[in-house]
């Protein structure tokens, strides 16, 4: 049957010897896979996306995400297309303090809006067509009365009439539903046990669901840049703790944005740990937020971030602190500080909080084109999560960027990390000649070496 042959890659195949990118790109993707697959993602999008061309674009991306395993929510918002409806009636609707008041004829442009909303998302979901990506995919999509709502009422003598707030998600229906396969779709609208439709946010919709599932994500796709710097350059990380005094000094922000951001920072005071801003508008921003080691977007996060860089002079201190303990036990060859400070360019360095908690130096031999790893080091309180693996990738990217094809590393007790993280053991006569005229025979270190793949 044509429409179950699955689209296939493009690229060519790399020819014998090379390198192979597409190949190479995937490998390094499976971390991600496996880390996600299982889990729980909240994708919140305004009704913006909705009525874009992209629109296809995005649902395969969110179509994959589901086909890799991921448990999805969907949540949109209507905000466009209840504003058009309510022009075609000769309406507006009227804005309060920033906050909606849905009268009766809002309420009706709301529903219809949601009902069209859920139709197109549906239909997109159960595209199969053999010439595009959903080929031999069909998503059931869920969607329903998961949400208990409660009027917003009356606030300083304004009645907000049908805009409500989240009261309660059904949990056990919406996980059953996730259980069963299934994307749910939930559209800015909620139900009050006295038969009453309510006018939501999707922010607020999104946070709310994300609590109750304790997703182990948050996602809103926002309109725009997202959150950008004085130069225009997006803010990777802000912690919750950070997002009101953000709000109050940027009072100009859109909307959505405005709407993510604190929806996201009380997210995260729920529990969960990762809520990600990313631009709609970026083609893919979804997936390379998910499946690359620096994603496109803005975390919120409730812990302090951890910023791995390359190292500054005034770094040296802190690098010097971290490395003094780890030269007396002898793990590390003792660096004087001129040393670190004629070479403070290779290293890279995480800092949390003002501190340095790990650090890793890389030395080339552009004629062998090898480069030695030298001073890896995480600091005592921070090892066993992952922050010697995720250095480790930073510096083979380094490596890479430098035109190294082999990366070596003399140890003398840490010889089975290197080796659980690829590297094999070696010859001195395999080192560039420079370091073996260096080679100190009386520490006696073993040689490791790890050849870099694309
Ligand atoms: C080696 C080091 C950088 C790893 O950092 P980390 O952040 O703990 O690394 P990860 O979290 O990615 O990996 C932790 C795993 O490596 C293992 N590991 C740590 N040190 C090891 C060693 N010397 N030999 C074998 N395994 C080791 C841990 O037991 C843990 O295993 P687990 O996942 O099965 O529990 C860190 O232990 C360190 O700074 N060691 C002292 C300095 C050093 O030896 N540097 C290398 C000099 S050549």
């Amino acid at each position: 049957m044509q429409h179950e042959q699955p689209l296939t890659p493009r690229e060519p195949p790399a020819a014998a010897g090379q390198p192979d990118a597409f190949v190479d790109w995937f490998r390094r993707c499976t971390p991600y896979v496996h880390a996600h697959r299982g889990r729980t993602f909240v994708i919140a999008f305004g009704g913006e996306a909705l009525a874009d061309a992209s629109l296809p674009e995005l649902v395969h991306d969110i179509a994959l995400l589901h086909g890799l395993g991921i448990r999805l929510v969907l949540v949109h918002g209507a905000r466009p297309q209840i504003e058009q409806r309510l022009a075609e009636r000769g309406a507006e609707m009227r804005y309060v303090n920033g906050l909606r008041v849905t009268d009766n004829a809002a309420l009706g442009c709301v529903k219809e809006a949601a009902g069209s909303a859920r139709v197109e998302i549906e239909a997109l979901l159960s595209m199969g067509l053999a010439n595009s990506p959903m080929a031999g995919v069909r998503i059931p999509v869920a969607s329903g009365n998961f949400v208990t709502a409660r009027p917003l009422g009356v606030l300083e003598g304004i009645d907000y009439q049908h805009t409500g707030a989240v009261r309660r998600i059904d949990r056990q229906s919406l996980r059953r539903r996730l259980d069963d396969g299934a994307v749910a779709l939930m559209p800015p609208i909620g139900y009050s046990p006295t038969g009453e439709v309510f006018n939501l946010s999707a922010a607020d919709v999104a946070r709310a669901a994300a609590i109750a599932l304790n997703a182990d994500k948050l996602i809103f796709l926002v309109e725009g840049t997202g959150l950008t710097d004085a130069e225009g350059a997006v803010v990777s990380n802000v912690l919750a703790a950070e997002v009101d005094n953000l709000l109050q000094r940027e009072p100009k922000l859109p909307e959505d944005l405005t709407q993510a951001l604190r929806a996201g920072a009380q997210a995260c005071r729920g529990g969960i740990r990762r809520v990600h801003l990313i631009s709609r508008e970026t083609d893919g921003a979804l997936l390379r937020e998910l499946f690359t080691r620096d994603g496109a977007g803005t975390l919120i996060s409730g812990e302090p971030y951890e910023e791995l860089r390359t190292a500054r002079s005034d770094d040296i201190p802190g690098i010097r602190e971290l490395l003094r303990p780890l030269e007396q036990e002898g793990v590390l060859v003792p660096r004087p500080r001129e040393h670190l400070e004629t070479a403070i360019e290779r290293f890279q360095v995480t800092e949390r909080d003002g501190t340095i908690i790990s650090c890793a130096a890389l030395f080339c031999f552009p004629q062998e084109r090898m480069g030695e790893l030298a001073c890896v080091a995480v600091h005592r309180e921070y090892r066993d999560q992952g922050r010697g693996d995720r250095l480790l990738a930073r510096m083979e990217a380094v490596a890479r960027e430098r035109g190294v094809d082999r990366i070596f590393v003399l140890t003398t007790q840490t010889a089975h990390w290197f080796r659980e993280h690829g590297f094999e053991r070696a010859r001195i006569d395999d080192l560039p000649l420079a370091k073996q005229q260096l080679y100190n025979y009386q520490r006696n270190s073993q040689v490791y070496i790890k050849r870099l793949a694309g």
